[in-house]
């Protein structure tokens, strides 16, 4: 496989589903608008919930962006592990009641196998348990022998994200090797361990949830679909983790010349060292969009990371300021994806 930068990638994808017709849009803002449900946007879909529920009439019927997201639900585990992080960016292409599951399955692997070339012997699928429809494509259309194709329940194979557009997904999953595996008999796509990566999750959003739990049908069908750039870059860069990713690193070694520490020497300062590297990325992000630290909601998440950060800081023996230090250093390196970050 050929290295790509983070960059290169963005910049491939969405250049892909341009030429599909696709319009190109700028990552909205983090704060969520007229979505009380949302405390920060956490998914590429999120900004366009009117779009898929017909409320409002999208700029165009297909969509591709890349999305600035945040997710906070784990944030005690990150650092602890490699793979951890509150902030990532979201590639994703939607469709606005104008195709369906054909094309979304038939372009993401026209973009896996023959754009970014991954080799097809290390892609697996699962779907939905009852979707033979996506079964039929996978296996019929595409030709993924059915040993690659897993169905799996609720849990693991439908989408939703607070109220609104929701529905059956299919996920496509990079096999990173047996080293990365549990060894366990009957180790394979859904274990938890590392070996099976979720790369790219196809949703085929036919459905809305309501504030009661209840699902309607929606008017039309939808796609939408994401992928994290920062876990498709460690394929593409053969790294193992989201910390070793080139825009990622960038901030995390600025960190170890602050701190005076080296990464990979003591697990303990490669806590701080991941945790800082991840919070000062949303705390920059966010801060850009304009959310202010303060006692609750949005404004208190901020709060936290900025006190993880600072606290993470002393841990590693750094005195005095140095957050304003490494927010630069995220501007410098993504300003390219994000010229919000440099104007505000
Ligand atoms: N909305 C889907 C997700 O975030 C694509 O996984």
């Amino acid at each position: 496989m050929k290295y790509m930068s983070g960059n290169e990638l963005r910049e491939k994808f969405l250049k892909f589903f341009e030429e599909r017709g696709h319009l190109r849009l700028p990552s909205a803002s983090l704060i969520p608008q007229d979505d009380p449900t949302l405390l920060l946007i956490g998914a590429g879909m999120a900004p366009f919930k009117p779009f898929f529920t017909g409320k409002m009439k999208p700029p165009s019927p297909r969509v591709t962006t890349c999305q600035k997201c945040i997710r906070t639900g784990d944030v005690e585990n990150v650092g602890k592990t490699a793979r951890h992080g509150t902030f990532f960016e979201m590639l994703g292409n939607f469709s606005f009641g104008d195709y369906f599951k054909n094309e979304a399955i038939e372009w993401a692997w026209e973009f896996f196998t023959k754009v970014i070339k991954l080799p097809v012997e290390k892609l697996y699928v699962s779907i939905y348990q009852d979707d033979d429809e996506a079964f039929d494509i996978w296996h019929n259309k595409i030709g993924l022998p059915e040993d690659r194709i897993f169905r799996m329940g609720k849990e693991d194979n439908f989408w939703e994200h607070g109220v609104g557009p929701c529905g059956p997904c299919s996920e496509i999953y990079y096999d990173k090797g047996e080293e990365y595996g549990c060894g366990k008999p009957g180790c394979t796509v859904g274990c938890d361990c590392d070996r099976y990566m979720e790369v790219w999750n196809l949703v085929f959003t036919q459905f809305c949830k309501e504030e009661d739990g209840s699902y309607s049908n929606l008017d039309h069908p939808n796609i939408d679909t994401g992928m994290g750039l920062e876990r498709l870059a460690t394929v593409m860069q053969g790294v193992n983790s989201i910390f070793d990713v080139d825009t990622v690193k960038a901030i995390r070694d600025k960190v170890c010349e602050i701190s005076g520490k080296k990464y990979g020497e003591e697990h303990k300062y490669d806590v701080s060292i991941r945790v800082i590297t991840d919070h000062v990325r949303s705390v920059t992000f966010m801060t850009s969009d304009g959310v202010m630290p303060s006692n609750e909601g949005r404004g208190y998440v901020l709060r936290r990371l900025i006190r993880r950060a600072a606290r993470h800081g002393r841990l590693l023996g750094i005195q005095g300021s140095f957050l304003a230090k490494l927010s630069a250093e995220v501007i410098e390196g993504s300003r390219a994806g994000y010229p919000e970050l440099e104007d505000k």
